[in-house]
């Protein structure tokens, strides 16, 4: 069986889809922000449940959505360890394994595009599979001249560990830029026009003098992807709320989940874990029901059930969390509940500013709405 493959035609990105076809378990690689409509989609067509969302490196050209994929579809994230992707729930080493039901994927340090860059093996129905990222491209390979990148240390990458994978393993690459899909070891070894044939020297001299423009969202994307694509920004957080608004009743400011709340329209549910409500503070009249429980961070198998007690019939359900992302994906479960249900914009904490001090830049408790500690 192939990956499926999944194209962002924005940025020309291939973000792939793996799976157990016994237990259903799925695997996703470079899932991109703009396409989590789309992957979840996709998801649920398959019957998928999604137990990874890991990264080939941090992206340059487009943001991860495994931020996302943690809250929405209750992947874990996993990243190579050498990406500074602290956010990432497992920090892949060389030759560590992800599973997926009866599967795995097997990480290879391929350091050159970036210093931490990785590809992934995946072994399938006797077919081998290498997922390249940016390190080899068909009948090309990734830039060198920024993020950390070494044209030295891709050479080597190339021809000492991806060429060293036999000729018929299948090449899927991170991006293409002309339509194709895929290729194979065997074919690149052979002429891949920048490495096929040429001395560490030669191709040296190639990545020397290709000039490639800055790619447009470099500034952007790093930061984001270094959080696992979970912005931090008004900007981000806006389009991120606006994109999700499909799938539940809307967004509202913490004032006006307030003033809700207090005429009796609505009930706050708190969706954070037991230990945030407990150690960081919590809304007077609020009803705790965790998307998430500490520790893990795994999902609450009661939320169903609690959310329904919580709220009665003919009432709105305002969702509250830290900073408004676990909130989203609570309040399209409680739609889908048959709920009217609403995201509260900002959080308990709002996000954090340059310092990474929280409550500063919005938030429940930074609007002066009341709350307690525990
Ligand atoms: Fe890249």
């Amino acid at each position: 069986m192939n990956p499926i493959q999944l194209f962002d035609p924005a940025s020309s990105t291939y973000t792939y889809l793996l799976f157990d076809p016994v237990s259903r378990e799925a695997l996703i690689i470079d899932p991109v922000d703009e396409q989590v409509e789309r992957d979840l989609r996709v998801l649920r067509e398959y019957g998928l449940n999604l137990l990874w969302a890991v990264e080939t490196h941090a992206h340059a050209d487009h943001i991860t959505s495994a931020g996302l994929l943690a809250e929405h579809a209750g992947a874990r994230t996993a990243a190579p360890a050498a990406c500074g992707i602290l956010t990432a729930a497992v920090q892949l080493q060389h030759d560590a394994t992800l599973g997926f039901g009866s599967q795995q994927i097997q990480a290879l340090h391929t350091p050159g595009h970036t210093a931490g860059s990785m590809s992934y093996v995946w072994e399938s129905e006797g077919r081998r599979h290498v997922f390249t990222g940016d390190t080899l491209l068909i009948n090309s390979c990734g830039r060198t001249d920024f993020q950390s990148g070494s044209a030295e240390a891709l050479y080597r990458s190339l021809t000492q560990v991806l060429f060293a994978l036999p000729d018929d393993t299948l090449v899927w690459p991170a991006h293409d830029y002309q339509g194709r899909s895929h290729s194979t070891i065997g074919a690149e070894k052979a002429t891949n026009a920048r490495v096929a044939g040429k001395s560490l020297a030669e191709f040296m001299a190639i990545m020397d003098s290709l000039n490639l423009p800055k790619p447009k969202r470099i500034e952007e994307a790093v930061p984001a992807n270094l959080q696992s694509g979970l912005r931090h920004d008004a900007d981000g957080a806006a389009l991120m709320a606006v994109r999700a608004a499909e799938g539940y009743a809307g967004n509202v400011t913490p004032q006006l989940a307030w003033s809700w709340v207090q005429a009796g329209e609505a009930v706050l549910v708190d969706v954070r874990s037991d230990a945030e409500r407990e150690w960081v503070g919590f809304v007077p009249g609020g009803v705790g029901v965790a998307w998430k429980q500490w520790p893990g961070m795994i999902a609450n198998p009661d939320f169903d059930a609690a959310v329904h007690a919580a709220v009665p019939a003919g009432k709105k359900a305002v969702m509250l969390c830290r900073s408004g992302v676990r909130s989203i994906a609570a309040a399209r479960r409680a739609t889908e509940l048959g709920l009217e249900a609403y995201n509260i914009l900002e959080g308990f904490e709002g996000d954090p500013d340059a310092l990474a001090h929280r409550g500063r830049k919005g938030g429940w408790r930074y609007h002066g709405l009341p709350w307690r500690q525990g």
